[in-house]
């Protein structure tokens, strides 16, 4: 399963990409709002630490407008990938833009039939929201297994399923479960996978044992002096 981060926060993005296990990162238009910063300054940043896809979101709704913002957008950096709204107007846009090599993520998909669109539409990605329908009293987790399940059914399906709106560690192991390909994470929820408190238990038991040795691993030569 891939790991995009779903931020515009760039010291974050750096962090994170510093373990070696970022695959992508995901914006929309309230985290680059959030961010205070210049949109296209921000998502060259992010570009320039990510080699992966990175998306960026229109804020048009409409054909046209929707096709000139991706134009800027695109200019950014090859590995920009537009994010267009789950509408009739942005899965045209979706079509024309992959059709012309862009890769392209479809945003805001809270149901199976509006998936089996984006991926006819030619979507890189397509985005479906559990935690936002899990707050409405849905089964966001249902949806990702009914989307897995369908794109399966045909082979000629290339849409990647990238599970949105995740709040917890365990929409990313059910996801997983289900076989989703990329979940985009929170920092926080991608900080804590990281953790278990048996590992911090272990790891203290075990220094605290090795310090008792007084012996320190990059000093030490071999009692036969071989090494
Ligand atoms: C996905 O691309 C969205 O940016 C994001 O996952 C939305 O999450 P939220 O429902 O926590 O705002």
């Amino acid at each position: 399963m891939k790991f995009f981060v779903d931020t515009a926060d760039t010291k974050e993005i750096r962090a994170l990409a510093a373990t070696g296990l970022l695959d992508g990162v995901t914006t929309n238009p309230s985290l680059v709002a959030k961010s205070g910063r210049n949109m296209l300054d921000v998502i060259a940043e992010i570009c320039d630490v990510v080699p992966g896809p990175v998306s960026a979101e229109v804020a048009a709704t409409e054909y046209d407008p929707i096709m000139r913002e991706a134009a800027v957008l695109r200019r950014i950096a090859n590995n920009v990938t537009i994010k267009v709204p789950l509408t009739p107007d942005g899965l045209r846009a979706c079509k024309a833009l992959s059709s012309d090599g862009a890769m392209v993520n479809v945003t805001l998909c809270f149901s199976a039939a509006q998936a089996l669109l984006a991926a006819k539409a030619g979507a890189t990605f397509i985005s479906p929201f559990v935690g936002r329908l899990d707050d409405i009293g849905h089964v966001g987790m249902e949806l990702i297994a009914d989307i897995v399940q369908i794109y399966r059914n045909y082979d000629y399906i290339r849409t990647e399923v990238l599970v949105a709106s995740v709040r917890s560690p365990l929409h990313v192991i059910d996801a997983a479960k289900l076989g989703a390909h990329v979940a985009t994470l929170p920092p926080a929820v991608l900080r804590s996978l990281f953790v278990h408190p048996l590992t911090e238990k272990g790891l203290a038991n075990f220094l605290a044992d090795w310090a008792k040795t007084g012996q320190h691993i990059e000093e030490l030569k071999s009692s036969a002096g071989t090494r």
